[in-house]
């Protein structure tokens, strides 16, 4: 899939189109493919997927829940389209972040800016390459840093937060059309940039006219990085270093290793790359493949002088980005879903984050939250992936998830006193794995609801991340 926002050359698809909801054709369908292994038999179900875009809230569909009151939205987000994260020797590729400009603190609208620092503008410069005074070291051109958010994951931000305004404020009336108290709204970011540019770009078209007075801006929460809890984080946590390893080690897993090996060879020696973080795990070889196929961009061909001598270097194809996405939505169901020890792994990694989900949901039951009816999280892959893995997701949604996924999960009170949660995934209902269909999560009866989740909020996290 082919486009570029900045309006340049070789649009094969417009911007609008993109933007156009993806959804997920959830159909349940099982699909063959033709693995040697014990994965051969692995049902991908992943007709109608694409990695590039989400399925975002369906304004039409969206139904309330019959004789219920809506009370709170919790809103888990992936970071919209990015530039690579994993860098390949000579890279020639352009990436374009500039379009679209940044201002991380949401002020409201017709209000004098308090004390600041003045106002400046980012500019990420990347100087031709000249070997004068750099190191000997090439980034891509452009406008863009590493693992930023492009102009294309604004947009998709842009997209998600005009799809929960039209629900949750046209549709419902449930949050206010101009955010008069700042305290209806609650937002956390991870440390990175991307994930607070998305959660900027989100708010701002969420409440495209923040009037809100005494308050100046939305504040957007952030936990430093030693502390975080939104993602595996293995430097506070050692223990998710010894059990991935572990099941790296596993039978299945090296089977599985094995099996595409002659894959992960080749192309490790076309992007011309080494080491321990290219062996075990596909993560970057779909990293640099995906990004480049979401933007059109050729993909990555061989380099070394033996290559460019011949009348045709090797180049990675689009047969081979499909066979690892493949390989990389099963290595994730396996690491935090179907191995022995992915419920240890997934609960070390994302348990801390579920039990302030569920600390969120219990105080605004016991009415201690006061006003607060919407809260947005915005991460990451390595958020969603675990979380989706604790709620045992099916084959279809544990697939790899696309730039600016969202989980919705909405606290119901029903007429007779009780509460539901209703769990929605890129736009629809939270389809679960095959054998265990542990709640209907259209509604889920709050309690029914935990006495699943509570397994992965870890009792004592200290003693269990440093066993
Ligand atoms: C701005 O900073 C000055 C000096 O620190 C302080 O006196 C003043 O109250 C601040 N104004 C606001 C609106 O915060
Ligand atoms: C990892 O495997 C080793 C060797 O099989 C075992 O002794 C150890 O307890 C395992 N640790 C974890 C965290 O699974
Ligand atoms: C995995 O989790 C189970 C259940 O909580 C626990 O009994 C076991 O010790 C854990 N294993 C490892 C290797 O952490």
């Amino acid at each position: 899939m082919a486009f570029r926002v900045t309006l340049a050359v070789a649009s094969a698809v417009s911007t609008l189109a993109l933007l156009a909801a993806a959804s997920p054709a959830d159909t349940g369908a099982q699909t063959d493919n033709a693995y040697s292994t014990g994965i051969k038999s692995f049902a991908f179900d992943d007709a109608g997927y694409t990695y590039c875009n989400p399925g975002y809230p369906q304004t039409e569909s969206y139904a309330p829940l019959p004789d219920a009151q809506l009370q709170l939205v919790q809103v888990v987000v992936r970071h919209g389209d990015r530039t690579p994260v994993h860098q390949l020797p000579n890279d020639d590729t352009t990436w374009t972040c500039d379009g679209i400009e940044e201002d991380i603190y949401l002020h409201a609208a017709n209000q004098p800016e308090r004390n600041n620092t003045g106002s400046y503008q980012q500019v990420i410069e990347i100087p031709t390459w000249n070997k004068k005074y750099g190191f000997a070291y090439q980034l891509w051109k452009g406008t863009c840093d590493f693992g930023e958010l492009t102009d294309h994951g604004k947009l998709q931000h842009r997209t998600l937060g005009a799809r929960l305004r039209s629900i949750y404020v046209d549709k419902l009336g449930f949050l206010s059309e101009k955010l008069l108290r700042k305290s209806e709204v609650y937002a956390r970011t991870t440390y990175i940039w991307r994930t607070k540019n998305s959660a900027e770009s989100l708010l701002g078209s969420l409440w495209p006219d923040r009037g809100f007075t005494p308050d100046v801006a939305i504040p957007i929460h952030t936990y430093p990085q030693q502390i975080e809890t939104m993602y595996g984080n293995s430097d506070a946590c050692p223990a998710i270093r010894k059990i991935t390893a572990n099941i790296t080690k596993s039978d299945q897993y090296q089977e599985f290793l094995e099996d595409q090996g002659p894959l992960m060879a080749r192309l490790a020696s076309i992007f011309g790359i080494n080491g321990n973080s290219w062996r075990d795990t596909w993560d970057g070889y779909f990293d640099v493949l995906n990004a480049r196929e979401c933007h059109g961009f050729q993909l990555p061909c061989d380099h070394s002088a033996d290559s460019v001598k011949g009348s045709s270097p090797a180049c990675a194809t689009a047969e081979d980005a499909a066979q690892v996405r493949r390989n990389s939505h099963y290595e994730l169901m396996l690491k935090y879903r179907d191995h022995p020890l992915a419920q240890n792994l997934t609960q070390l990694t994302i348990g801390s984050f579920w039990g302030t989900l569920r600390e969120q949901i219990d105080s605004h039951i016991a009415g201690k939250a006061g006003d607060l009816k919407f809260a947005l999280y915005s991460g990451h892959d390595s958020t969603l992936i675990p979380m989706l893995a604790a709620m045992k997701a099916s084959n279809h949604n544990m697939l790899w998830p696309p730039y600016a996924s969202n989980i919705v999960l909405e606290l119901w009170k029903k007429s007779d006193g009780s509460r539901v949660v209703r769990v929605l995934y890129n736009g629809q209902v939270l389809k679960l794995q095959k054998g265990h269909e542990w709640c209907d999560l259209n509604a889920c009866p709050v309690d029914t609801f935990f006495s699943h989740i509570d397994q992965y909020i870890p009792t004592d996290i200290a003693t269990q991340c440093t066993a």
